[in-house]
């Protein structure tokens, strides 16, 4: 499964590339406004940093704008891929920015039969809200399954991204159902290495080390 990251706070995407983990980064316009940066800038910051796609979205609702908003994205970078909502005229400008060999990433999928439609305008990803849906008390990892279980009836290739992911447990369900990639926010991916156990074990390995007074360099 791959590992996107969920922000665009520079220095976080900086400090998490460094564990060789990330093999993307997806923003959003909210996580634009709350850098506090120019989209532009900082969306070519992040593709300088993290070489596997980065998804930077079209703000535009109408299919010619939201077609001249890509084309203005798209020559950032050769990692740039287009988020597009799951509207009409989001699909339809999927489809032709797929035409041309452009990533796409196909957000706000809600059900499945969504994702079927993006599956067939050609998305590369496909993102699903797992935790949207968890909030309005509906099993977002019911829909994966769902997801899932139609791309592979049709062997679709477009990618199943989870998104909208809020604590380790998603993460972990995502990759038990076999979703192709996990965007997940900086906070969560820290609490992905944590164990009490592993704290704990650590604390006396080192207690007991000191006991013989050696050092390795
Ligand atoms: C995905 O690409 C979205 O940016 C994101 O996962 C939305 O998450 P939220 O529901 O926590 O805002």
């Amino acid at each position: 499964m791959k590992f996107f990251v969920d922000t665009a706070d520079v220095g976080q995407i900086r400090e998490l590339a460094a564990t060789g983990l990330l093999d993307g980064v997806t923003t959003n316009p909210t996580l634009i406004a709350r850098s506090g940066r120019n989209f532009l800038d900082v969306i070519a910051e992040i593709c300088a940093i993290v070489p596997g796609p980065v998804s930077a979205e079209v703000v535009a609702t109408e299919h010619e704008a939201m077609v001249a908003e890509a084309e203005k994205l798209t020559p950032i970078a050769p990692n740039i891929t287009i988020k597009v909502p799951l509207t009409l005229d989001g699909l339809k400008t999927c489809k032709v920015l797929t035409d041309r060999g452009i990533m796409v990433n196909v957000t706000l999928c809600f059900t499945a039969n969504q994702a079927l439609l993006a599956a067939k305008a050609g998305a590369t990803f496909i993102s699903p809200f797992v935790g949207r849906h968890d909030d309005v008390s509906w099993d977002g990892m019911d829909l994966i399954e769902d997801i899932k279980t139609i791309y592979d009836n049709y062997n679709f290739e477009t990618e199943i991204l989870v998104a909208s992911v809020r604590h380790p447990i998603h993460v972990l369900q995502a990759a038990k159902i076999g979703a192709d990639v996990v965007t997940v926010p900086p906070d969560v991916i820290k609490k992905l290495f944590n164990h009490p156990l592993t704290d704990k074990g650590l604390e006396s390995f080192l207690a007991d080390w000191a006991k013989t007074g050696q050092s390795i360099v």
